[in-house]
């Protein structure tokens, strides 16, 4: 559940985003409700629209996950485009060097924080 403190979005603790793992999430993004990924690779995390580049599906439309075999990339579930894991960018054939569309975070003491301007939790 997403709490709005100061405009910053809490996701979830540092322990309940663990390495090679992530959570989804809908939130309210420059007009439309949109899901996001939350991951943590090598230590840091990162945020991304859930929304691959080839086709308008989620990354794990498919399968239930979004790392690949290896757990150094993400990948699509639908026709196997990798991506970058800490940029975002696609290091596949197709829509080679494009990025997801990143959503920024910090984490502190307390967890995990969505801080992009951009993103409003969904009103309930
Ligand atoms: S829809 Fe993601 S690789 Fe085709």
């Amino acid at each position: 559940m997403l709490t709005n403190i100061n405009e910053h979005l809490w996701v979830t603790t540092s322990e309940n985003l663990r390495e090679g793992c992530y959570l989804k999430l809908d939130v309210y993004y420059a007009g439309e409700t949109i899901s996001v990924i939350v991951i943590r690779h090598k230590g840091k995390c990162f945020a991304y629209r859930n929304r691959c580049l080839h086709m308008p599906r989620e990354l794990d439309c498919i399968e239930d996950k979004i790392f690949d075999e290896s757990g150094q990339y993400l990948r699509c579930s639908m026709h196997g485009i990798v991506y970058d894991p800490s940029t975002g960018m696609s290091v596949s054939d197709i829509c080679y060097r494009k990025r997801l569309t990143s959503i920024e975070l910090m984490e502190n003491e307390q967890g995990v924080w969505i801080v992009d301007r951009r993103v409003q939790p969904l009103v309930v």
